[in-house]
């Protein structure tokens, strides 16, 4: 442990301040001499002998000087060192959400060509588009599809499986608490409310009153046409800026997005990005056409890592 200039500063105030204390103390004035000791340590010594109410105080000082010397030596996180480190972890899980593909941490859990940012926009920041604003609020949540309760880092977890169509990253590793931590952040300071009918957040995005069955592909394949395949290329592969919409390299068909419903509510808040204009109809039109191509078939067991890594997790409703 070295002794940081901070660090004798601290205790030059500690000095004076016991110094001040024996002043009061005893009469005549004792005086205090600072030495140090091998490992470093001040400590205080009496240079001549003085009264016992002296010594008392001057004692009682010394135990003053001695707690904050163990304090200091202790190395406490302090709350701005705490705050720094916590501050990392949370800029690194924005990092992953932001670069899920690449991200050295992430990119042996995702199996497509798809970040986190590719749906929750602007790294979730976004107000309606797979929003995190507000999310870590609703947790621990109510999980039909589990048929138990599920923690935020539990929910990340599942959106690696399948919207990213990876693998499930082990309970508690550095991405997964990196992420958690990130999502967390953006509800600093929000009331909690957890979530007893089904794990989503307050921002989660809203169904449209059309139903499914009411689609028209052939519609939705013009209108895709004409609003989307300048990005996603006509062949829904997209390229180096824009992601791909179905095929081997987009979500499979366990995420939230295969369901033409959930498509139609998001594209509806997120899709053209600069013009998000749809109507319902166009919007679950287009749905229908994108979710009507091949994507990859969600086997639960092809997304879990092996047994020792999982941790606990209750797949028993799932499909
Ligand atoms: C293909 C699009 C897509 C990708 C990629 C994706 N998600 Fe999601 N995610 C969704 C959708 C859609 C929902 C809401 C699903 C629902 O309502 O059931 C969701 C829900 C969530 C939720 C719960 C939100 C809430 O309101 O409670 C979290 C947390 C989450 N995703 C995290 C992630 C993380 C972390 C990644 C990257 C590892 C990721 N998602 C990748 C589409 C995606
Ligand atoms: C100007 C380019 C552009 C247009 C037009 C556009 N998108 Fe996107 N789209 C993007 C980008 C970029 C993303 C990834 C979000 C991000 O990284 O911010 C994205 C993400 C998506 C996603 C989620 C990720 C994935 O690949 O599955 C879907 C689905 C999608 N767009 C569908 C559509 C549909 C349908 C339309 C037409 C209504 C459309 N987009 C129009 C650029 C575009």
């Amino acid at each position: 442990m070295g002794m940081t200039a901070e660090r004798v500063q601290a205790c030059h105030f500690f000095q004076f301040f016991c110094n001040q204390f024996t002043l009061i103390g005893s009469k005549p004035l004792d005086i205090l001499t600072t030495k140090q000791n091998e490992s470093g340590m001040f400590f205080q010594q009496l240079a001549k002998p003085r009264q016992q109410k002296g010594f008392q105080a001057t004692f009682t000082g010394t135990l003053f000087l001695m707690a904050g010397l163990i304090a200091i030596a202790q190395e406490p996180v302090t709350k701005e060192q705490t705050n720094d480190k916590l501050a990392k972890v949370v800029k690194l899980g924005e990092a992953i959400v932001e670069n899920t593909t690449t991200h050295p941490m992430s990119k042996e859990y995702v199996g497509n060509a798809l970040n986190c940012t590719s749906c929750h926009l602007n790294n979730g920041r976004h107000e309606k588009a797979g929003t995190f604003l507000g999310t870590a609020t609703a947790y621990p949540a109510w999980s039909p599809r589990e048929d138990r309760v599920i923690t935020l880092e539990d929910r990340v977890l599942n959106c690696f499986m399948r919207s990213c169509n990876g693998t499930r990253p082990p309970l508690g590793s550095e991405v997964s608490v990196a992420v958690t931590a990130y999502i967390t952040s953006l509800s600093q300071g929000q009331p909690l409310r957890m979530n007893s009918n089904r794990p989503v957040g307050p921002g989660a995005i809203k169904l449209l009153a059309v139903k499914p069955d009411q689609a028209d592909i052939k519609r939705g394949a013009s209108l895709y046409t004409s609003r989307c395949a300048e990005c996603h290329q006509k062949d829904g592969q997209g390229d180096n800026d824009n992601p791909p919409v179905w095929g081997d390299r987009s979500y499979n068909d366990g995420a939230g997005l295969s369901s033409v419903e959930n498509l139609a509510a998001w594209l509806k808040v997120a899709m053209p990005p600069d013009a998000t204009d749809l109507t319902d109809e166009q919007a679950l039109d287009i749905a229908a056409y994108v979710n009507s191509h091949k994507r990859p078939h969600f086997e639960l067991s092809e997304h879990l890592p092996a047994k020792e890594r999982l941790g606990e997790y209750n797949a028993s409703k799932e499909k």
